[in-house]
């Protein structure tokens, strides 16, 4: 039997530490061969090339510069590139992680051309349709062949929305796997000790969602809290592009440069930030790979968002939902450090496996369908 052809598809930041356990899973079988493509939708070095070295990933086979944009632009930029890789390529399977605007992009050319999809982190929702990545999690989710979800709630949701059980697996978390991975790498990188930080005596933060800091009214809010966040103890907040982007273009970002106790941080290197995360006193964010990294460590965080899609990381772990409310996030904090944070257990299959239940189901899957097309 040939190998299984796989193209992986990545783009953007939250990406690279779940594709990379998969790509390397797969090798280890030695049944499957790999094609990486990068869309360029994150294109920064601190965005994108810092995690190939911090994870050990493979250079991309393609890159297609995409960048940003609309929505429309950035999905329809992906589509138009890709496809051409996708008719030249032949894999057997490309497979998708997350919910990006590249992976729905790929995974709708994919589909439309007949090759199989696997989507990995399938079935999360937070309900919430003003979410661009709530619609990309969706119409992905509708368009796979192979659904890998990573707590019971993705279980829960498609089988709701009518997916086939045959079609769905409950391997855990891929991007566990990277943390359990690189843990002692990031101990080793000394992040904490060179910003000159008191190991759990100090916060971490990170904010990006459009909902709380593309207008300038929720964007004071963020300035405010972090005034609140570091007046209390040492906060280091990495900037996201579209952060740093929205400070200028408000007039922001001098009020955060008066702040005598906050590290303001270009984008850190996933084994930096994975150090400072294990370190925190706590982390306040609005990111969704974050919320699940604090539960798998144990370190209580605060998200600051009105829902979830990763709801095992409330019901089980240390994540609990807070307002964009400065005074509030502030008290929850205070709460915290009084020793009154969520204590949490790590969540079913978080057990730096999954990437290799991955594997096992794809080569199978190999298996059944060549047996049928034979
Ligand atoms: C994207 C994802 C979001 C994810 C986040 C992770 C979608 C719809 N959104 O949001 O789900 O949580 O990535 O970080 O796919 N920029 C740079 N340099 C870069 C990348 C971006 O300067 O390397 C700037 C550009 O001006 C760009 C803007 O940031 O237009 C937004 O980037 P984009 O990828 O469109 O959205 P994110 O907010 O990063
Ligand atoms: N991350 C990082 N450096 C940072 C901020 C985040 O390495 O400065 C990592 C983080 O540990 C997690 C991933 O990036 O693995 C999450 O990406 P992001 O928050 O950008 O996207 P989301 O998960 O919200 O889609």
């Amino acid at each position: 039997m040939k190998p299984l052809k796989v193209l992986h598809v990545v783009g953007a930041r939250p990406n690279f530490m779940k594709v990379g356990p998969v790509h390397r899973a797969l090798e280890a079988t030695g049944a499957a061969v790999s094609v990486v493509v990068h869309t360029g939708q994150h294109y920064d070095a601190k965005m994108s090339d810092v995690f190939f070295r911090d994870l050990g990933l493979p250079e991309p086979d393609h890159y297609l510069g995409v960048g940003g944009g609309t929505h429309a632009e950035q999905t329809a930029r992906v589509m138009l590139a890709f496809e051409p890789v996708l008719l030249d390529e032949q894999p057997d399977l490309v497979l998708v992680v997350g919910d990006v605007n590249s992976t729905l992009a790929a995974a709708l050319v994919a589909a439309k051309l007949q090759v199989p999809v696997a989507h990995v982190e399938a079935g999360l929702r937070s309900f919430d349709r003003a979410m661009p990545e709530e619609l990309n999690r969706l119409c992905t989710d509708a368009l796979s062949d192979l659904l890998f979800v990573t707590e019971q709630s993705g279980l829960d949701n498609l089988r709701r929305e009518g997916v086939p059980d045959a079609k769905v697996h409950f391997v855990g978390n891929v991007m566990i796997d990277s943390l359990v991975a690189a843990l002692p790498k990031a101990r080793a990188a000394g992040a904490v000790e060179r910003l000159g930080l008191p190991p759990r005596g100090f916060v971490l933060m990170t904010m990006h969602r459009p909902s709380n800091v593309d207008e300038e009214a929720p964007l004071r809010e963020v300035v405010r809290l972090v005034e609140a966040l570091a007046a209390r103890l040492p906060v280091v907040l990495p900037l996201h592009p579209r952060t740093a982007g929205n400070l200028a273009r408000f007039g922001l970002r001098e009020r955060l440069d008066r702040i005598p106790a906050l590290h303001l941080v270009e984008p850190l290197g996933y084994l930096d930030f994975l150090g400072l995360m294990e370190a925190a006193a706590a982390v306040v964010t609005d990111s969704g790979g974050v919320q699940e990294e604090t539960t798998f460590l144990g370190v209580p965080c605060l998200t600051l968002r009105e829902n979830t899609e990763r709801p095992v990381t409330i019901a089980v772990g240390t994540n609990e939902l807070a307002p964009l409310d400065a005074d509030h996030v502030a008290a929850r904090l205070d709460a915290i450090l009084a020793g009154e944070g969520r204590k949490g257990e790590i969540p079913p299959l978080w057990d730096g496996h999954a990437a290799e239940r991955i594997a096992e189901v794809l080569v199978a899957w190999r298996r059944e369908t060549s047996n049928v097309s034979s």
